[in-house]
């Protein structure tokens, strides 16, 4: 009996109106479009206005395309799984709040805490329930306002981040496609690299961890790069071989979206050419979960039924990994 692996059957994305560019940025903090393009690869960003508007505001807009572009409806959906380090509250999880939103009154959900790598730990995490046949349709979201816990008045954070939201349907096939292979990683010993320290059980919010800016997020952005250059290389290159691809068999590398010169070093790991790597870094900066889901939606028109994908990610915590997965359909 062939294998039944969990397939993405479509994807669809929500950025923000808002364009934050690097000139505006300029404006705010002490840099250049000149300095952010040359070490990051960003030009511009979309960020979330209005009173009240959480990270389900653009969960709700990915899912609600999702379903209307494949034909699918709420109520049949089972589980829906959200990847996101901005909820939209503490508890409960933004997946509970999506799925109210777009009428998915038939499934659970819940969200994953993964940072950069929350949408593969998603994507693997759903995976699982689709291959033991549990279920038959899974929504996975990947989504974050950044914007809520950036401080703009820190150079070294707010040129990099973005917001917006990416979700992928998984359906169960008995084709050669779907998720062949995952590998995940974590090291807390990462946390005090790249953290907001405030707002958890440990510190929660009084004045003065408003007065001492504890609700931003901070990172020491050189060491988070060193520990991220090494690490997405190392998996993505450790999917390849046991798999047994070579650069040739691989169609499309989609690196999560930091900073273009780690993109680049795991392109370069990977022997894969710049024309086989996902980018749009350049327009929406790191959306943390979102960026993969976003990568795929902005690709899907070139995506081929069988292509081969390498998905890409290292993230806070630290957390990183890799997914091989065989593309399900031609749109
Ligand atoms: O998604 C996962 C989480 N995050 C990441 O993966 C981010 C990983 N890190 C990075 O992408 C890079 O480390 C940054 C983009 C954050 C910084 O680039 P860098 O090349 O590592 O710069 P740096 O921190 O080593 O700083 C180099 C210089 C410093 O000045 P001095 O000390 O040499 O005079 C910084 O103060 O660049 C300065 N600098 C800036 N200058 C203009 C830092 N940020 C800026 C800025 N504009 N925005």
């Amino acid at each position: 009996m062939a294998k039944t692996r969990a397939a993405i059957t479509g994807v669809e994305g929500y950025v923000p109106d808002y364009v934050l560019t690097n000139q505006e940025l300029e404006t705010m903090v002490e840099t250049s479009d000149e300095w952010i393009t040359s070490r990051t690869g960003i030009k511009e960003r979309r960020i979330l206005k209005g009173e009240g508007k959480g990270t389900s505001v653009m969960g709700i807009k990915a899912v609600k395309g999702l379903l209307k572009k494949t034909n699918t409806n709420a109520e049949d959906i089972e589980l829906i799984i959200c990847a996101t380090v901005t909820p939209d509250m503490t508890f409960p999880s933004t997946a509970n709040v999506i799925s109210a939103g777009v009428g998915a009154v038939n499934a659970f959900s819940y969200d994953i805490s993964a940072a950069c790598s929350g949408f593969l730990y998603a994507l693997t995490t759903a995976s699982q329930f689709v291959e033991t046949g549990l279920y038959k349709k899974v929504i996975v979201i990947g989504a974050d306002k950044m914007s809520s816990i950036i401080d703009y008045k820190d150079r070294t954070t707010c040129i990099i981040f973005g917001d917006g939201a990416g979700a992928v349907l998984l359906e169960p096939t008995e084709e050669e496609t779907g998720i062949i292979d995952s590998i995940h990683k974590s090291d807390g010993a990462g946390a005090e690299f790249l953290n907001m320290k405030a707002g958890g059980s440990r510190y929660p919010a009084t004045h003065e961890t408003v007065d001492n800016m504890w609700h931003y997020a901070r990172q020491d952005g050189a060491t988070v790069f060193k520990f991220a250059v090494t690490n997405m290389a190392d998996y993505a290159a450790k999917i390849m071989e046991r798999n047994n691809l070579s650069a040739d068999d691989v169609d499309w590398l989609v690196p999560h979206q930091a900073n273009k010169r780690i993109v680049d070093a795991t392109a370069n790991r990977m022997g894969v050419t710049d024309n086989k790597v996902m980018m749009n870094i350049e327009k929406y900066g790191n959306t943390t979960a979102g960026t993969i889901p976003l990568l795929l939606w902005d690709y899907e028109k070139q995506l081929k039924k069988g292509d081969n994908l390498v998905l890409a990610a290292f993230g806070g915590g630290f957390t990183w990994g890799a997914i091989y997965l065989k593309w399900a359909y031609n749109s």
